[in-house]
């Protein structure tokens, strides 16, 4: 058994989790979540998949140059042009990781590689061969390695440790294997790989097994853990980060010596920032983040709690850095006091973006009797994850909404320092708000998603509208979020949101076009 008790952390949210349906996100809010994943103290961070889109490289390349302290790691098959658009995506990398990949089994090899098992050994060796001209580090991935042959994985695990990789990954990508089954495959290839190179397990969570098959896997012999905030992932997504760092510490009896470099004391901003960006929410009851985990409803359990905690809590909500329902501040609370609190929060903010997110909580202390954390929180990452603003709402008014009246809307926009203004009329007040952006700024977004929750409680709640656009068919839908104590506002907000992304994700496009010719 390995004697070295430190688990690696490799979080792969801008990667895999970026995978999940619907979580694309623009270089602006990978930063930021790089920046946080830094924070939380995650070892390895997959930045993305350089060689997938040239707005994928860039943004890797961009949280290479932003992270000092964690290894910036990018995704890449077991292809020299995958490899060369890795190496350069990480080159400004304080600590960099190819992740090169292909796969291990029957089915793969046979119908989608059309490939023998030695032509696909073959492959992997000049992959990691090519990856290790561009960096120390190498990983390399066994796709698929839950179905494959255990021989087989020995075999390839050894042809690619002697041409240099250090770490192995071996994924459950389909989510198949069960956690004792995961645990069976990783003792064995731990006794054959032993101490040349360090393993690691991707486990997928399909049957809900995820987090689960991870531990087993340590308890085997697996030092690095690959997983995602909030288990986002392609399909039912990966292990979640904060289950497996919350396990190894609520259950220190049975990991007495087992170590991550994870502050958990960020776990709750880092999931509310991922679920903020992505607008992908935690199911209520999910472990540790979900919105009811720390939540006591009966009679019973609430007397248990008051009188001694942990009769019914095996963790605080302190401890992942989620302090319940505290009341900050209100209208009469001074700039020095909302700038502690920010510190205190976790945010480290410039002076300029200070000015701006002061003067919003000022807006919001008058429209809001009682403000909390989370709508600081709120407040927070709908500013720093903002786009360049083209198109900013100035005014919006709405018709009543009498039975059997016209709804109608009239907006003002500022687009770059000239005012429009207009009105349309629609199907309802929102479908009339929706039009009447879209004439002011010579678009026709199609609405695929809407959703509008509260960010704390209270009938003056701050409402957190998020919206998802396609504003160009051949292009996946954009997301815009809206903050508002008036739900409409907070939408027409989120529409231009929506807008204000997609035009500098064109902007964007085209200056890397530039760049490329
Ligand atoms: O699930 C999987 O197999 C993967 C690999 C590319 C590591 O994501
Ligand atoms: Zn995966």
């Amino acid at each position: 058994m390995n004697n070295n008790n430190n688990i690696i952390i490799f979080d792969t949210t801008l990667r895999d989790g970026e995978q999940s349906p619907g979580a694309s996100m623009n270089t602006g809010e990978k930063i930021q979540i790089a920046l946080q994943l830094e924070k939380l103290g995650v070892d390895v961070i997959e930045a993305g998949f350089a060689a997938a889109s040239p707005g994928d490289a860039d943004a890797i390349s961009k949280i290479s140059d932003a992270v000092r302290n964690s290894t910036i790691c990018s995704l890449s098959r077991a292809l020299d042009g995958d490899i060369k658009a890795a190496g350069n995506a990480i080159a400004k990398a304080n600590k960099r990781r190819i992740h090169t990949f292909i796969a291990t089994s029957p089915i793969h090899m046979e119908y989608k590689l059309k490939m023998t098992p030695q032509q696909v050994i073959k492959k992997a060796v000049d992959a990691v061969t090519y990856a290790k001209t561009f960096c120390d580090d190498v990983e390399f991935s066994c796709e698929d390695a839950g179905r494959s042959d255990v021989g087989f994985l020995k075999e390839i695990l050894d042809a690619v440790i002697n041409a240099g990789a250090s770490t192995l990954n071996i994924p459950d990508t389909v989510g198949y294997r069960m956690p004792s089954e995961m645990g069976a495959i990783i003792k064995t290839l731990h006794e054959s790989v032993g101490e040349r190179a360090i393993l690691s397990v991707h486990c997928h969570n399909d049957l809900g097994l995820a987090t689960a098959s991870s531990i087993a896997c340590i308890q085997n012999g697996a030092r690095q853990i690959e997983c995602t905030i909030n288990g986002l992932g392609e399909r039912a997504g990966n292990a979640a980060l904060e289950e497996i760092a919350m396990i190894l510490r609520t259950r220190k009896d049975i990991f007495k010596d087992y170590n991550t470099n994870i502050n958990i004391k960020e776990i709750y901003a880092s999931s509310r920032l991922v679920s903020t960006i992505t607008g992908i929410e935690p199911q209520p009851n999910k472990a540790i983040v979900g919105k009811n985990a720390f939540a006591h409803e009966s009679g019973i359990h609430q007397d248990g709690i008051l009188k001694n905690a942990q009769t019914y809590e095996i963790m605080s909500a302190k401890d992942i850095g989620l302090d319940k329902n505290s009341l900050v501040m209100g209208k009469h609370s001074g700039k020095h006091a909302f700038s502690e609190k920010l510190k205190n929060l976790g945010f480290s903010i410039g002076d300029d973006e200070l000015k701006t997110i002061f003067a919003r909580f000022k807006i919001l202390a008058d429209a809001k009797k009682e403000i909390f954390d989370d709508d600081i929180r709120a407040l927070v990452s709908a500013q720093i994850t903002k786009v360049k603003e083209v198109y900013k709402l100035v005014t919006l008014q709405l018709s009543d909404c009498n039975p059997g009246g016209v709804p109608s809307a009239a907006v003002t926009i500022d687009v770059e320092g000239k005012t429009i203004t207009d009105a349309a009329i629609g199907n309802g007040t929102m479908d009339a708000i929706f039009k009447v952006i879209d004439r002011v700024c010579g678009e026709s977004g199609k609405l695929k998603e809407y959703k509008v929750d509260s960010v704390t409680q209270g009938k003056d709640a701050l409402a957190r509208v998020v919206v998802k656009v396609v504003f160009d068919e051949s292009k996946p839908a954009i997301m815009g979020h809206g903050l508002s104590v008036d739900t409409m506002l907070a939408t027409a907000k989120a529409y231009i949101g929506a807008l204000n992304s997609y035009i500098s994700m064109k902007e964007g496009l085209r200056d890397i076009n530039k760049k490329l010719i």
